[in-house]
């Protein structure tokens, strides 16, 4: 099917001066840099958010770092990165030259390296904005963030002081109230947030009678955690006030689609990358069609009216 753009408007804010030309988006550390996907039509995508990026280099953990699990994955990768210094350095000039804005993921142990990341990306040519990875349940420390609104809160202002690039904060499903978190960053300044990062999980190997990954635990993804992904972007979408972006088990248009009707103003996708990484295109163009066939004629008319009243119900 042809792409219908030029008929549609299907550009997003996510504010700060953040626009993108479509709503569809890879999801952090499916992505590497942005170089490891050739075959990915960079078109179809809004923008490309990358591996967390901490202060220094990090080798990540030991393998095995990847399982398989029923309709999804574990993965503790342990925020293997170059460290900022290469990045700014070797990676912000190519993608300076990219007509898809590069979003940077930023983790880190302490509030200081979230806050060093930010300052040295600050003004790079090439860094559309920063999202912050509060919720990362694969290294020691990088949970601790996510679980706590006053630290997110806290963590949230040190790095909008830090920076002026727009800032999405990325909120963890590995808590009790996930719109609690999602208002004390909004209140400190986040231009947007996006959720979800992973569940975390496990899986025994029963015959070597082990942990499958090195490291005992990891990170949920996938179709299996699609429904209760889209429950919490109901959710934020019916409190907040600034744009929420829905990630978790997207693979299909229409399974982007439920989570526009939810209120998300755009999504990303992350481990259908690895399957069928044309599977951005197609989402792209199956949203589309359906705002073609629906006459819908911009994404701000497509969440289910009342979200509000109907969240709360
Ligand atoms: C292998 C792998 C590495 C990931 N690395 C990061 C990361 O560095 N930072 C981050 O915020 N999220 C990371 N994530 C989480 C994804 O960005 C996404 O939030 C999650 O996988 C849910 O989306 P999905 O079900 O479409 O994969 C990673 C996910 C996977 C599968």
């Amino acid at each position: 099917m042809r792409f219908m753009a030029d008929q549609l408007d299907i550009g997003v804010g996510l504010g700060h001066g953040l626009r993108l030309r479509g709503p569809v988006m890879v999801a952090s550390g499916t992505f590497g840099y942005g170089f490891d996907a050739p075959l990915v039509d960079r078109s179809a995508l809004g923008a490309i958010v990358t591996k967390g990026t901490t202060p220094r280099p990090r080798a990540g953990n030991a393998p095995t770092r990847i399982a398989e699990t029923p309709s999804g994955m574990l993965n503790a990768i342990g925020l293997q990165n170059p460290g900022v210094e290469h990045v700014a350095r070797e990676y912000a000039p190519i993608w300076a030259s990219w007509e898809v804005p590069v979003i940077v993921n930023v983790a880190g142990d302490a509030i200081q390296d979230y806050v060093e990341v930010a300052r040295r990306l600050d003004g790079v040519a090439g860094v559309a904005g920063l999202e912050l990875n509060i919720s990362c349940p694969n290294v020691v420390n990088g949970l601790q963030f996510g679980l706590d609104p006053r630290l997110a809160a806290e963590l949230t202002m040190a790095v909008r002081r830090a920076t002026e690039l727009p800032l999405i904060v990325k909120l963890t499903p590995n808590v009790t109230d996930i719109v609690a978190v999602g208002r004390a960053v909004e209140a400190a300044g986040a231009d947007a947030v996006s959720a979800i990062n992973t569940y975390v999980g496990m899986a025994i190997d029963v015959r070597r009678r082990r942990p499958m990954l090195s490291r005992g635990s990891g990170g949920v993804s996938g179709p299996a955690i699609k429904p209760m992904a889209l429950q919490a972007v109901w959710q934020l979408a019916a409190e907040l006030s600034i744009p929420v972006i829905g990630i978790g088990g997207i693979t299909t248009p229409s399974d982007a689609l439920e989570f526009l009707l939810a209120g998300a103003v755009a999504v990303q996708l992350g481990t259908v990358n690895y399957l069928r990484p044309e599977s951005t295109r197609e989402v792209l163009d199956g949203i589309a069609q359906y705002m073609h066939q629906h006459r819908f004629n911009n994404l701000r008319a497509l969440p289910i009216r009342g979200v509000r009243a109907m969240a709360h119900a």
